[in-house]
């Protein structure tokens, strides 16, 4: 069985502000650097670092081949993605001093995916392997219809979500990683989380679903229950990459057969670690460093309950 993303790869230009700017105001920044990111890219290089062998399809253009080194060092397969004319995928990112951040994404070469690149990365793949999605490449409803065919297990982070969805098959998605924000518009509006799982249930009976919570921690569903995990408590540096780290950590424990409590509280590990560091790819820990985050941490400071939401 194989792993395929096929994802972002973006170059975050971060800057750190006093505070996110307001309309029509104007502040100087305290510095700027550059980091690897892009939804897709770091959430490979999550599952990567969490030990699983993956492949990264997508697209970069000029000034993209930090991201390539960036998959070489973390040991992300990058055979598939194809360098082209034109800009890179970006983004300005303004993080403020509790950590929060605001995201200007530019899509660049992300956005031009043709379906013929599509279907040849895809050759490489069959009946079982599996392909994790987020939304910020083009034509992702015609990937989930092409993997589907092929019999290929689908993970969907909507992430971010927009009209692009509504295009899309999600009947056809066997796990979906959503944030609360998410939840309510892939649910029409709910905002209760107790609702929303409710009613991805009926929407799509057959998916299982990670629904990510903020300081509430998060939720897993499937047909046999639902698992809550509480947060590990940091000082927030940056969460540019938290959620993906959380994605990435969490499907590595689904492929390791860990029990789902365990692979939420892995995931919730490895994410408060990534909210303690700068940057996107930069601040996703290995897994020996989430694997001593009982004395990073301290006990103390993660709550868990199961079979409750
Ligand atoms: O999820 C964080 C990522 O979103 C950043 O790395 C940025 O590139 C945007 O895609």
């Amino acid at each position: 069985m194989k792993v395929l993303n096929f994802g972002s790869l973006n170059v975050d230009y971060v800057y750190q502000m006093r505070s996110i700017l307001q309309p029509g105001e104007t502040q100087a920044s305290y510095s700027r650097n550059v980091y690897c990111g892009g939804k897709g890219l770091n959430q490979s290089i999550a599952l990567a670092k969490a030990g699983v062998p993956v492949y990264h399809a997508g697209l970069i253009g000029e000034g993209g081949e930090i991201l390539l080194d960036a998959c070489k060092e973390s040991g992300v397969n990058a055979e598939y993605i194809k360098k082209i004319d034109g800009p890179c995928g970006h983004t300005i990112i303004q993080v403020d001093q509790n950590g929060q951040n605001c995201i200007l994404l530019y899509g660049g070469a992300n956005r031009m995916l043709t379906e013929e690149y599509i279907d040849e990365v895809l050759s490489h793949f069959e009946k079982g392997d599996i392909l994790l999605l987020q939304n910020e490449v083009n034509l992702l409803h015609r990937i989930i219809e092409k993997a589907f065919e092929k019999g290929m297990k689908i993970i969907l982070n909507p992430s971010p979500f927009d009209d692009a969805l509504e295009k899309c098959d999600l009947t056809k998605i066997n796990l979906f990683l959503v944030n609360e924000i998410e939840g309510s518009q892939i649910t029409g509006g709910e905002t209760k989380p107790e609702v929303i799982l409710t009613k991805i249930k009926e929407l799509y009976p057959d998916a299982s679903i990670v629904l990510t919570l903020g300081g509430d921690g998060s939720v897993y569903q499937d047909k046999t229950g639902i698992y809550h995990q509480g947060i590990y408590k940091v000082k927030a540096v940056d969460t540019t990459a938290a959620g993906d780290t959380f994605t990435g950590y969490f499907i590595a424990s689904i492929l390791e057969n860990m029990p789902v409590q365990e692979g939420l509280k892995l995931a919730a590990k490895a994410s408060a670690i990534a909210v303690s560091r700068p940057g996107a790819t930069a601040s996703i820990p290995l897994r020996e460093e989430v694997e001593k985050g009982e004395t990073y941490f301290g006990k103390k400071d993660c709550t868990e309950t199961e079979g409750t939401i």
